[in-house]
């Protein structure tokens, strides 16, 4: 159980993530408190966490800035504290220009710095230090996504006794782009430190045997890897969900009825809302989106009179530049397309850049008519999975890249190539037209699917098999 929090070897599981799982909060009487940050990981490894009195160690979120480890809710909190400039070249450079487009099918150029590298190896290092620090002897320590990859391998060298596991949120490239990665030898080592490295799909776990058995000379045998030091390591999917019961009862409550009910006031009551929701990300597909809902209203395939767009794009990582160029390219056509196809007193897509409360969102779930997710490539994209779970009568649609994650289980959706805008469009034309019949279909298949595998089951599973590894020699 954990004593002074942060103190030496006392945590049995410990989550090593970029992000705490706390955020700033201002108490009543103006000082200043921590709350428990909203989110899908943090909902599933909190009770693992409080269970064991075990700790979260991640970066507070903002650059220069000191925070001493506390306890939180039951559990330790450990920050990393971060400069400005390692904020600069570890989390927007290295692992937000580096790795995220890369690993996201090359949708945008990744760009290689040698000096991003180096402080990624650094921070990486300075995460492993102070999970070696707090870690019991033969503990468990899950290490989360892209940010930290070398974690597992470092962790491993400062203490042989921990089981390590490490989670992929985000695709893992086909090795023909990974290649191109000039530290790519370190990266797969760093990750070949855990003992199961768990992704979002089977393809990518495939990706990466064959990385180890092309890239790193390794003997492989279906989902195994088997490292020169005389190591096992798994590479295994582990789709990633949502807490489907707590949305489903917040969407339920009277409070989200009214906000559904006001939102579809403020919109003018139309026949029919679209909805998008989504981090302002080149990922996800927002330029190609805009485009065909801005063709569907200019030539009137969609009535701006009856019918509204709805897109809630969530400011992000405002401190790199194509996030700046995304941001301003959006903003500039949803004006054109605005003032082009508008009515008096109808704006047919209504546009919020804004981070919402849980219970706004899980409203506007209910609200919306055709639930629009069209990314160029996603890990898994845990909002279409949110809507289904949210959105309870039998009337509603989900429009799905079949380029996220999730299309391959949500597989009663209306898919789509969001690369095809004309295909797109009539997708999103043949969601909202369909019978009730075919919605009520869909939507009850795809709500069996999110309740049975929630989140509990995707951290459930890890960390079984986790926990079935042999304990090191
Ligand atoms: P990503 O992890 O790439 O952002 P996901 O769709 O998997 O994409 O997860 C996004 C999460 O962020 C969801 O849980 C969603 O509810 C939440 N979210 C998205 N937009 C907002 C917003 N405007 N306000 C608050 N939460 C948001
Ligand atoms: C994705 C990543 C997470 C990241 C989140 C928000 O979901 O997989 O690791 O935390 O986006 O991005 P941010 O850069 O704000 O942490």
């Amino acid at each position: 159980a954990a004593g002074t929090p942060g103190s030496p070897r006392s945590a049995d599981f410990v989550v090593v993530a970029n992000r705490l799982p706390v955020d700033r909060k201002k108490n009543k009487d103006g000082s200043q408190g921590w709350k428990t940050s909203p989110g899908g990981l943090v909902t599933a490894l909190k009770p693992v966490v409080q269970a064991h009195g075990g700790a979260w160690i991640g970066w507070g979120g903002s650059a220069d800035e000191h925070i001493d480890p506390f306890t939180f809710d039951g559990h330790g909190v450990v920050p990393v504290d971060l400069s400005s400039d390692e904020v600069a070249e570890y989390y927007e450079g290295m692992s937000n220009t580096t790795f995220w487009p890369l690993y996201h099918d090359c949708v945008e150029h990744p760009e290689y710095h040698r000096e991003w590298w180096e402080t990624y190896l650094e921070i990486n290092e300075r995460f492993a230090r102070a999970a070696a620090e707090i870690a019991s002897p033969g503990a468990t320590v899950w290490v989360q996504d892209y940010q930290l990859q070398n974690v597992p391998a470092l962790l491993r060298s400062m203490r042989p006794d921990l089981k390590i596991g490490f989670f992929l949120h985000i695709p893992f490239p086909p090795i023909e782009l990974f290649m191109q990665l000039p530290w790519r030898f370190q990266v797969i080592d760093g990750l070949l430190g855990a003992d199961i490295v768990g992704f979002q799909e089977p393809g990518s776990a495939h990706n990466f045997v064959r990385l180890g058995r092309r890239l790193g000379g390794l003997r492989t045998y279906r989902d195994k890897l088997f490292t020169t030091d005389g190591r096992t390591v798994t590479a295994k999917a582990y789709p990633i969900s949502i807490d489907s019961q707590e949305l489903l009862d917040l969407s339920r409550t009277p409070e989200a009825r009214e906000i559904a009910r006001q939102l579809r006031d403020d919109l003018g009551n139309p026949e029919r809302i679209f909805l998008g929701v989504d981090r302002l990300d080149y990922t996800k597909g927002l330029r190609h989106r805009v485009q065909a809902f801005g063709e569907l209203f200019t030539s009137g395939q969609l009535d701006p009179l009856n019918n509204v767009y709805l897109q809630v794009a969530t400011p992000t990582r405002e401190g790199v530049r194509r996030y700046q160029i995304l941001h301003r390219d959006i903003d500039e056509m949803v004006g054109r397309i605005n003032s082009q196809s508008g009515r008096i007193g109808r704006t047919p897509i209504q546009y919020r850049y804004s981070s919402y409360p849980k219970l706004a969102l899980a409203a506007m779930y209910r609200a919306a008519d055709v639930m629009v997710v069209s990314p160029l490539r996603d890990g898994m994209n845990l909002v279409a999975k949110e809507y289904v779970a949210a959105h309870d009568s039998d009337d509603g649609a989900l429009v799905l890249s079949e380029f996220a994650g999730a299309a391959l289980e949500l597989t009663q959706a209306y898919m789509v190539n969001p690369y095809d805008v004309n295909g797109m469009k009539n997708q999103i034309l043949r969601a909202a037209g369909d019978s009730h019949a075919n919605h009520a279909r869909r939507m009850r298949a795809m709500r069996k699917q999110v309740f049975k595998h929630d989140i509990e089951a995707w951290a459930g599973s890890f960390l079984s098999d986790l926990g079935s590894v042999p304990d090191p020699q």
